[in-house]
């Protein structure tokens, strides 16, 4: 097919190409350009027939629910991160879908934000090397992708109106830094500008963010496309380089012809921005090729279920109390049952698996018998069914209750109000441990729950965070000691929603100002040097480690081999993700205690030991300057921190950094 140019459209077809043809298709002017068709989602495709691409009730195709991105995150594997971009992309190519509206890299600034389980991370090194791998796992497949939400969507409630206010230090050291991160390495063929305001402009008709930064800075060469209604002007969003405005829009076609008219835009503007979509549709089209069939959903079931196991996180586990022992089990929980496997909204997909009962499969892995009973279901009320409930647990030397929040608390749209667990689950978990002393509490949630109200009285505590279709075959693993845990978590679990960020419901005029600054999650409570309920990249192992040797190899001004030890003090082969941060005390402005700058997940044989290595380059020691408009290094001393967690280190070094002076500031 002959590539159409600029110059072969009608001025009204050039217009028309700028807005979505229905709710996920571009226009084609009768097969003049390639059709190009874009679905969800981050956990699966969620795409419904080009039948229904016109109508929002369209059913759906069934799909593989993958482990949410928190769970991504939480392996701290950038393997894992490729591998579910993989499977995803797989189920595009079956259903000849041509972009998958993924991933979500927004920074975890609350705990109350409800789409946190379809982000990273609350640090931005974290959640761009994820990003990075998780586009490369789709692209590699032929099929495209949306980096989103573009920018600074940390909340969810009054999303389309709100104001995100932060300075610029904070929106290049922490929020605009995942998408620089993923675009240093990859090349998103889109990139999905959110809903809110950003210093009191739409992302959507931003042109400092979309052009400016996006493009200007970062390099992005595929097109922005609006995130569905989040364009509310065209000619304005045209103005601001916004390539496409998603879905349909009526009046959008005669907005622009009003400007043109007016002179408010020329028509290089929309010249500017169908050159981008002409480029994009045959990208497209390039990348097809590529695109193999590859998985039967049974085998996608089995990938989602290694990335599900790697991403769960032993908060705690007293007394050994996990793996389970093999001995009558009571389970309590409807969860158990039917899992909170996903978050609400867009990312939600139809599965086409059934979800097996917990209870057999504990059953089947222990060789003993299991017992089960709901005890949380919406009308488990009353003393009879509590007393009940503990005249059971009392009969039991071992009690697993699985608690969380399913898709009628988390959901797109709207916030979390508290991270507290509802009040039945805690009743429940309160009443067994007044009769049973050994309790295993699994949290199914997609951001951080305040478990401060029994930690103490219960002796280990699993977060399954949103592990999909495959999240009982996982926990059975995980419990019995079939697997061994080795996720981490990637966001703070504070004591209290607002220990550091201000509680974003509450935003005076639909403001949200980021009054923390660079300071989010562990940046936070490092420099208030604040207790945390658990810490970024806090998770247990059924064995310990013992990290030793640290050794700082100079390679260049700022680039460093960083090696090291770890020991594996158990009896069985397990994983150990180490965390290298990087911090200065001295510096000329404010800074983070520590950042992490480099991480590595290794599987240690038992009783044995790996040797670890990561590099650290200039930007392990850069900060955003605002009057350079650029990274800069200050020379100065630097101490480097290897621990399993943020609050867990283990060795630490002094580097020191001594740049040319012509690089310095008097
Ligand atoms: C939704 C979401 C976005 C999604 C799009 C299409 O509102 O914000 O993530 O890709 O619209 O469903």
């Amino acid at each position: 097919m002959k590539k159409v140019t600029v110059k072969d459209l009608t001025l009204e077809e050039k217009v028309s190409l700028l807005t979505g043809k229905d709710i996920w298709r571009l226009h084609t002017f009768s097969g003049k350009l390639p059709e190009v068709f874009v679905a969800d989602g981050p956990h699966g495709l969620r795409m419904v027939s080009r039948e229904n691409a016109g109508n929002w009730g369209g059913e759906v195709y069934k799909t593989t629910a993958m482990p949410n991105v928190v769970n991504v995150a939480n392996t701290w594997n950038p393997a894992c991160a490729y591998e579910t971009g993989k499977v995803i992309a797989d189920e595009c190519i079956e259903h000849d879908a041509d972009v998958l509206l993924a991933p979500g890299v927004n920074i975890k600034r609350s705990p109350l934000c409800g789409r946190n389980f379809e982000y990273f991370s609350e640090d931005p090194y974290l959640a761009g090397v994820m990003g990075v791998e998780y586009v490369k796992g789709v692209q590699d497949k032929g099929v495209g992708t949306s980096l989103k939400h573009y920018a600074l969507n940390n909340s969810e409630n009054d999303r389309s109106s709100m104001t995100a206010e932060a300075d610029e230090r904070t929106m290049r050291e922490i929020y605009l830094r995942p998408f620089e991160l993923i675009l240093q390495e990859t090349k998103p063929t889109t990139v999905m500008c959110s809903y809110n305001k950003v210093n009191g402009i739409h992302t959507s008709e931003n042109r400092y963010l979309l052009k400016d930064i996006l493009r200007d800075i970062f390099g992005f060469d595929g097109i922005v496309i609006s995130d569905w209604g989040a364009c509310h002007n065209r000619w304005k969003s045209v103005k601001a380089a916004l390539d496409l405005c998603m879905p349909v829009k009526e009046d959008a076609d005669a907005q622009v012809m009003t400007a043109l008219k007016n002179g408010w835009i020329s028509e290089a503007d929309v010249d500017y921005c169908v050159e981008n979509l002409l480029n994009f549709i045959y990208r497209i089209q390039d990348m097809k090729p590529l695109r193999k069939l590859e998985f039967t959903e049974e085998q996608r079931l089995e990938k989602a279920t290694a990335i599900a196991t790697e991403s769960m996180v032993l908060l705690q586990n007293e007394n050994s109390a996990l793996p389970l022992k093999k001995i009558p089990t009571l389970l309590l929980g409807r969860m158990a049952e039917f899992p909170a496997a996903c978050g609400g909204g867009s990312s939600e997909v139809s599965s086409c698996h059934t979800h097996p009962h917990l209870k057999d499969l504990l059953a089947e892995k222990l060789g003993v018998e299991v017992t089960f009973r709901s005890a949380t279901e919406p009308h488990f009320n009353g003393l009879t069914a509590a007393r009940e409930c503990m005249d059971l647990a009392a009969r039991f030397d071992q009690v697993v209750v699985v608690v969380g929040e399913d898709t009628s608390l988390v959901c797109e749209g709207m916030n979390r109000t508290d991270i507290k667990l509802h009040p039945k689950h805690l009743q429940l978990i309160d009443n067994v441990t007044r009769v049973c002393d050994n309790v295993i509490v699994v949290i199914e949630a997609g951001s951080a729950v305040d478990t401060s109200e029994f930690q103490d009285k219960v002796n280990a505590i699993l977060y399954a965070g949103y592990a999909g279709d495959a999240v009982n075959y996982a926990l059975s693993d995980l419990l019995t000691g079939a697997a061994t845990p080795s996720g981490k978590l990637s966001e703070t679990f504070p004591y209290e929603k607002d220990d550091f960020c201000p509680d974003i419901n509450f935003t005076p005029c639909g403001v949200d100002r980021y009054v923390e600054g660079i300071f989010v999650g562990y940046r936070g409570a490092d420099a208030m040097d604040a207790d945390v309920l658990y810490p970024f990249g806090h998770g247990l192992s059924y064995v310990n480690f013992r990290y030793e040797n640290l050794q700082a190899e100079k390679k260049g001004e700022t680039d460093y081999v960083i090696s090291y030890d770890i020991y594996n003090e158990g009896d069985m082969d397990a994983a150990e993700v180490s965390q290298v941060y990087v911090g200065q005390a001295a510096a000329r402005v404010a800074r983070p205690v520590k950042e992490l700058k480099a991480f590595s997940k290794d599987v240690i044989p038992a009783r044995g030991k790996k040797h670890v290595s990561v590099t650290l380059d200039k930007s392990a020691f850069a900060y955003y300057n605002v009057c350079l408009k650029d990274w800069h290094v200050e020379n100065g001393a630097f101490t480097v921190y290897v621990g399993a967690s943020s609050r867990d280190i283990r060795l630490k070094k002094k580097l020191i950094v001594a740049l040319p002076d012509e690089t310095q500031f008097t």
